[in-house]
């Protein structure tokens, strides 16, 4: 290699639980050790990049670091036989952004267990629009679908619909001919929920509950949750006799009030999805259904490509819950 140095995004704590993020040259050496060195063509913008970019330790012990808990680029060097150099990989999740130098930096080296091939009905472009975000919806959609959940059973509650999870789910089911209730605190995104397949929209004070009562009107034949809190025990208390629920994330609140009679007299189901460490054999079917029979037609339509030095204002507007749609960082 001629030029070992590559730019990068750094987070820094330049006082106690004070953070700056600043491009910086980096060294290829610097990179911790790994089987693979990978190019980074695109990342994507996840809403735990933006808690590790701006300091959450939840998220990011060290500092100063790189995050991107996603990556899409060409292997430059490899040890392992699973990949060689040419071939186009996609990165999702592990340590990848969280504790290992991640995805907003050209160049990355990992683990091969951390890397699949790009699929080949997908672009790298097309893969960091889906990135972890549309990892995650669509194994909540396959947890959906397999229980199984039936579009004739009846409407599906999507909260965070504006979010990256949120909009890529309202997409896939919407494609899969499910009829689609979206939660949303933006007003102004009705026509964008309805371009990509919403059939109604409701606000965050409709979809949660201030009534107290345990079990609520049967509304929901499943729901993919995003947003966890009230509108999580809203939603549990309304799915319908049998239904299902997934539950990934936690912007408006890790905590769960809840008894337990949707569950003994109702038979619902609440299912956890785990991005990060999910199973290499899941990973690649799940990879392959969003290359394929789930593709999303308008996958370009979801997404706003900036580089690097426009990376920290977007950052700021996930962390306002502004952001609408997917964020890919171009890295070329
Ligand atoms: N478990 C996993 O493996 C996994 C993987 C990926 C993401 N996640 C989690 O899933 C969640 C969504 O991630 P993301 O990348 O889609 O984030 P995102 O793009 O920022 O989307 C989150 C959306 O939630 C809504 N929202 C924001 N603040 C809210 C609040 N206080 N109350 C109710 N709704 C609010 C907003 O949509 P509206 O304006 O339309 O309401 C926002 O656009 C995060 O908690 C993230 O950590 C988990």
């Amino acid at each position: 290699m001629q030029n070992n140095s590559y730019n990068a995004l750094v987070v820094e704590e330049t006082s106690p639980n004070s953070f700056t993020r600043e491009i910086k040259s980096k060294n290829i050496s610097d990179l911790p050790a790994g089987d693979l060195l990978i190019r980074v063509h695109y990342s994507s913008l996840n809403y735990k990049d933006a808690l590790s970019a701006s300091g959450n330790r939840g998220v990011t012990r060290h500092y100063p670091h790189v995050p991107g808990i996603d990556g899409a680029g060409v292997v430059e060097e490899s040890t392992s036989t699973e990949f060689k150099p040419g071939d186009k990989v996609v990165i999702t999740g592990f340590d990848l952004g969280m504790n290992t130098s991640g995805g907003y930096g050209q160049y990355i080296r990992i683990p091969a267990e951390w890397a699949i091939h790009c699929p080949d009905n997908l672009t790298l472009r097309e893969s960091m629009t889906y990135g972890t975000a549309g990892f995650t919806a669509a194994q909540s959609v396959n947890k959906l679908i397999n229980h199984p959940v039936l579009p004739e059973q009846g409407k599906i509650l999507i909260s965070g619909a504006t979010g990256g999870v949120g909009s890529i789910a309202v997409s896939i089911m919407a494609k899969l001919g499910y009829s689609i209730t979206a939660v949303s605190g933006k007003p102004e995104a009705k026509e964008f929920l309805t371009n990509i397949g919403a059939t109604e929209i409701i606000s965050r004070q409709q979809a949660a509950d201030s009534s107290g009562k345990l079990l609520l009107k049967e509304k929901w034949a499943g729901v993919i949750d995003t947003v966890g809190g009230e509108i999580l025990v809203a939603a549990i208390k309304s799915t319908a006799y049998g239904g299902v629920i997934t539950c990934c994330g936690n912007v408006a609140s890790p905590e769960l009030p809840l008894s337990v009679y949707p569950f003994i007299l109702r038979g619902v189901s609440l299912l956890g999805i785990d991005s990060a460490k999910c199973p290499i054999h899941i990973r690649q079917k799940i990879w392959q259904k969003l290359a394929g029979e789930w593709k999303i037609e308008n996958l370009d339509s979801l997404v706003t490509e900036c580089k690097l030095p426009e990376l920290s204002g977007i950052i700021e507007k996930m962390l306002h819950g502004q952001q609408t749609g997917r964020v890919i960082v171009n890295l070329l």
